[in-house]
C-alpha cells in the first residue's frame, strides 16, 4: 500500500511538472519576442527595404507596402515563412505586379529562422 502522504507528494510533483511544461511551451514561441522582432527588423532593413522601402510603405515599381498588408494579415506565421522562402516570381500565376518577389528577399544566405524573425517584425506593422 502506498502511504497517503506519498500520493499527495507525487500529485504535487506532477502538478509542478505540468506547470513547468506549460511555461516552457508559452516561452518557447520566440517568434513574437522583442528579441525576434529586433532581429527581424535588422534583416528587413538589410534585405527587404531595397524593394519595400525603409518605412515598409513600398517603393514604386518595386515591392508594395507591407504596412497594414492584407496578405500578411490573412496568413499565419508558418505560411508567411513558407512564402518568404519561396518568393513569388513574376511568372507565378499568383503574382499581381509582374515584378519578382525573390526567395528570401534575394539573399540566399538568410535562414528559415531569419524569415521567422522578419515575420515577427512584419506583425508589428499591421
Ligand atoms: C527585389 C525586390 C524585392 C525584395 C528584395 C523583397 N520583396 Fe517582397 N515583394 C516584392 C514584390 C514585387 C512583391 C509583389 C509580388 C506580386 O506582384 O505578387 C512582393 C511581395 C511581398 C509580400 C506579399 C505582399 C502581398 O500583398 O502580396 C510580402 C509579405 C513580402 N514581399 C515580404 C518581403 C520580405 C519580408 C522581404 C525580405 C526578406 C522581401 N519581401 C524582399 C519585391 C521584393
Amino acid at each position: 500500500m502506498t502511504h497517503p502522504a506519498m500520493r499527495i507528494l507525487s500529485t504535487i510533483a506532477l502538478a509542478a511538472l505540468a506547470l513547468v511544461l506549460l511555461v516552457a511551451a508559452c516561452g518557447g514561441g520566440t517568434s513574437t519576442s522583442p528579441a525576434a522582432v529586433a532581429a527581424g527588423e535588422k534583416v528587413y532593413q538589410q534585405t527587404c527595404a531595397t524593394c519595400h522601402g525603409r518605412d515598409a510603405k513600398g517603393l514604386p515599381n518595386l515591392g508594395r507596402s507591407l504596412q497594414a498588408n492584407e496578405f500578411v494579415a490573412d496568413h499565419r506565421d508558418g505560411e508567411l515563412v513558407a512564402f518568404l522562402m519561396e518568393g513569388r516570381r513574376a511568372t507565378d500565376p499568383l503574382n499581381t505586379t509582374g515584378i519578382d518577389m525573390p526567395p528570401r528577399g534575394g539573399n540566399p544566405m538568410l535562414t528559415q529562422a531569419d524569415m521567422e524573425h522578419v515575420v515577427a517584425f512584419l506583425r508589428t506593422l499591421q
